[in-house]
């Protein structure tokens, strides 16, 4: 296992340019195994998760070609060999649960390994179970697995208990080859739905209500491969913010999906952040000393759950205190005992989390967590005096492509080690 060094103190500056979002290139893949052929999708992040979701995929017969370092990750998907997402995939990904829907609407099977807990939270999947019994599908659940199996889907009106992401992306999957109609309620509204719904149509998916909490599928009989650019990365876009932020920097995001940003830069301009934003680039300048805010995160367009740990570690060098509250998983704050060893100094009480900032952080070794918290690490440790160690980093590896490269671009002075 490698570990991240930073050499903390340095004043970022330079530019940055944001890959594929993770949250739309995987729900897209899964999508693929709807429409039997080669598709083309460009913009593909290079990360771990990625990687894993390939080999998940292939152990389905589908095949892939990387058409050089920019190119496309061409995907093919003609001929189906198997429909089972193993126990020792799903465990490291839960997001592979994304092959439930698309299976069982083009093979009308599938054995799907229940994912389990994670580090942040119990992470249930009844919502997509509850969805895909109403579309005609019938769910066992066998020693760890779901099964499912399905004659011809058909559309029903569902209403989610809560916007689930990946459970609304499951079920309007499934419902574009479901016969009849589908109307999904309460969907999720978050950008990457959004762009998998503009895939599917691509596909030849007949979706209304794209961006809505109120979706309308209406089944076809096939769908056929297509071309698709994938959406930038609003979370990545805003854990660089941050960098420069906290370092006090000069540092151009190019390639940022702006207005989905919109909660994030109210607050990063409430804690007195100093930037501009275009359509697709932010441009970060030194400012005053930033201002304690509070945040509490909310499902989209409320402040997401996936930027609650990097604001956290901005705060602790702020002035003021400022109370941010997880409103979406019940144990997303791992990340602060460990920053809280760099000197900060906050107090956690149920779901929220009181920051009092201080006047610098102190390097020293700490332990990645999960995704997010990683990131939140490695934000902290380029403001941190001396050097900040981060074990673990395969974390980071799941969400962050070329990161090291990428800071040490912007002048950081970072490095990954083998632990
Ligand atoms: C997606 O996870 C993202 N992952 C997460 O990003 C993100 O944090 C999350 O949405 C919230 O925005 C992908 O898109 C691959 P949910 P997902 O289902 O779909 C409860 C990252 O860092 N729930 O919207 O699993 C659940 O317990 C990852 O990139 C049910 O109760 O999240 C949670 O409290 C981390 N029943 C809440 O809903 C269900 O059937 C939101 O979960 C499903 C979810």
């Amino acid at each position: 296992m490698d570990k991240i060094v930073i050499e903390g103190g340095v004043e970022l500056s330079g530019e940055v340019t944001i890959s594929g979002a993770k949250n739309a290139a995987l729900p897209i893949m899964a999508a693929t195994l709807l429409a039997p052929g080669v598709h083309y999708l460009h913009h593909v992040p290079r990360l771990a998760d990625i990687r894993t979701f390939r080999k998940v995929l292939g152990l389905m017969g589908v095949q892939f070609e990387e058409a050089g370092l920019d190119g496309p990750l061409v995907v093919d998907t003609s001929r189906l060999t198997g429909w089972m997402a193993p126990y020792e995939v799903v465990k490291t990904m839960r997001a592979a649960v994304l092959v439930l829907g698309p299976l069982v609407a083009r093979a009308r099977q599938a054995t799907v390994s229940l994912p389990g807990g994670c580090a942040i939270g119990a992470r249930p999947i009844d919502q997509h179970l509850k969805g895909l019994e109403a579309l005609g599908v019938k769910i066992t659940l066998n020693q760890g697995y779901v099964e499912a199996k399905a004659r011809r889907l058909h559309g029903a009106e569902i209403t989610l208990d809560v916007p689930t992401v990946t459970g609304t992306e499951n079920l309007m999957m499934a419902a574009t080859l479901a016969e009849g109609t589908t109307i999904i309620h309460n969907a999720a509204l978050e950008p990457e739905v959004a762009d998998l719904a503009r895939f599917l149509t691509a596909l030849g998916a007949k979706i209304e209500g794209i961006g809505t909490e109120t979706i309308t599928i209406h089944g076809v009989n096939a769908l056929r491969p297509t071309a698709y650019h994938i959406m930038s990365d609003r979370i990545e876009a805003g854990t660089y913010l941050a960098a420069a932020a906290i370092t006090g920097g000069r540092v151009t995001i190019n390639n940022a999906p702006v207005a989905q940003m919109s909660a994030v830069l109210e607050k990063f301009h409430e804690a007195g952040v100093r930037f501009s934003a275009t359509d697709h680039t932010i441009r970060v300048e030194p400012g005053d000393a930033l201002t304690g805010v509070d945040v509490k995160t909310l499902p989209y367009p409320g402040f997401p759950t996936d930027m609650q740990a990097q604001f956290m570690a901005l705060m602790t060098l702020a002035q003021g205190a400022s109370v941010i509250t997880e409103t979406i998983f019940e144990n997303r704050f791992m990340h602060v005992p460990e920053l809280n060893r760099l000197g900060a100094d906050i107090s956690v009480s149920g779901n929220h989390a009181v920051v009092r900032g201080r006047r610098h952080l102190l390097g020293a070794p700490v332990m990645a967590t999960d995704l997010r918290a990683s990131a939140s690490l490695v934000i902290a440790g380029l403001a941190a005096k001396n050097t900040t160690e981060i074990h673990r980093v395969y974390h980071l590896d799941r969400g962050y492509a070329h990161l090291v490269e990428k800071l040490t671009a912007l002048g950081a002075r970072i490095r990954r080690v083998p632990a």
